[in-house]
């Protein structure tokens, strides 16, 4: 008979009353996500600066019981990875992928070309004129060699190319499409497969359920796979509030994407319940408003009522992801516990969200104990 995950904390808490009294834990049962999906897909989570050099000690733990997946939330992007020009900074980087493969994590790469966090040096000579495209190509491949070199054969799939596309799936205006025209997005996804051959290559965005969203990221598969551009996946960023996206048009988009051939990653997953100041919550980073007493009402906590409809929409999204498991090769949230979401400090700075999958203090959510129950040895 199947133990339940309650049951198994319970046998676990004694073991550890048992060990703290001389006894040994060692072989204790650790049921977990990762295990209960492990037939479905992988469970990623994004690591911090605190979680890469090991003092965010909880949150490690969290992560080796219930994740098989990894993604640095910050250090691997431009601004961070190579802050002037042909200086890198590597040792986060190495660290994550150090306890990465101790404890036999995927990794992947986010991300080698994003207009946002990236330093200014990238796009402009040393007297701050805006450098031609000869250059930015230059530089491009440079920075996606260096990067992508370095870690060649240690990371699984890169996000190549990240939020590309407008809202209205037109090609966003970025210094990238400016100045070198839209070539520069196949000539991206060259450089990534030139500098590590064996590696994944994504096209990751946010919003992609709005269907003219969805068409626009179906076309740049399209037009990459009709120029023979290696594409394996693209992943759709999870960033949900309470009414939006809609299930349907999440699906509709899974399902898009399977179409044309490539994996569909659910990337970034994180369920604020706060209200956005916006129409409908995207990622922009840009998009930010004031703080207000009245747009931060949970701080003392979550009231039940809000907190039962948190993990029943969770669980409705894992069910749809279950349900397409087929299509779906990973589910990766946006950091481990509600206290390290970026969702508290955007929109809107200074608020108390409950948007991950663990709460404030690393116990898991409801949702977490239903889908390890349910799947378990399923
Ligand atoms: C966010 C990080 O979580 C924050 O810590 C950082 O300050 C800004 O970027 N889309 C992406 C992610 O692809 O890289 C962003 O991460 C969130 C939106």
């Amino acid at each position: 008979m199947k133990r339940t995950f309650v049951t198994s904390a319970l046998i676990a808490f004694c073991m550890m009353l048992f060990a703290s009294c001389g006894g040994s834990a060692k072989n204790e049962e650790q049921f977990s996500l990762k295990d209960a999906l492990a037939d479905k897909f992988t469970i990623g989570t994004a690591f911090n600066e605190a979680q890469n050099f090991g003092i965010d000690t909880q949150g490690i733990e969290v992560t080796k019981q219930h994740f098989n997946s990894i993604v640095a939330e910050n250090c691997m992007k431009a601004e961070k990875i190579q802050p002037k020009k042909g200086e890198f900074y590597f040792d986060e980087t190495d660290k994550m992928i150090e306890f990465a493969e101790a404890n036999n994590m995927e990794v992947i790469g986010h991300t080698l070309v994003w207009h946002s966090q990236l330093p200014k040096w990238f796009t402009v000579d040393d007297n701050g004129k805006e450098v031609d495209r000869d250059e930015l190509i230059t530089r491009l491949k440079d920075h996606i060699f260096a990067v992508a070199g370095r870690y060649k054969g240690k990371i699984k799939g890169w996000d190549v190319l990240n939020e590309a596309l407008n809202d209205d799936g037109t090609l966003r205006n970025t210094p990238f499409l400016r100045i070198i025209g839209e070539e520069y997005i196949p000539m991206v996804f060259e450089f990534a497969q030139q500098a590590d051959p064996n590696a994944e290559l994504y096209y990751n965005d946010y919003s992609l359920s709005i269907p003219e969203k969805r068409e626009g990221a179906v076309k740049l598969v399209q037009m990459l796979k009709e120029k023979g551009v290696k594409i394996d996946g693209v992943g759709m960023q999870g960033h949900l509030s309470l009414d939006f996206p809609s299930l349907e048009n999440k699906e509709a988009s899974i399902i898009a994407f399977a179409n044309e051939g490539v994996d569909v990653m659910i990337t970034e997953l994180d369920l604020s319940v706060l209200k956005s100041p916006h129409k409908r919550l995207g990622a922009e980073l840009t998009d930010t408003a004031e703080y207000s007493k009245e747009m931060n009402p949970y701080v003392e906590g979550l009231p039940q009522e809000i907190s039962d409809q948190w993990n029943k929409r969770m669980k409705d999204f894992f069910e749809l992801f279950i349900k397409h498991s087929d299509k779906i090769t990973r589910v990766t949230a946006w950091g481990v516990a509600d206290g390290d979401s970026w969702k508290n400090g955007w929109p809107i700075p200074g608020r108390t969200d409950y948007p991950l999958l663990f709460d404030r203090k690393h116990q898991p959510k409801q949702v977490v104990i239903d889908l390890i129950n349910e799947y378990n040895n399923k």
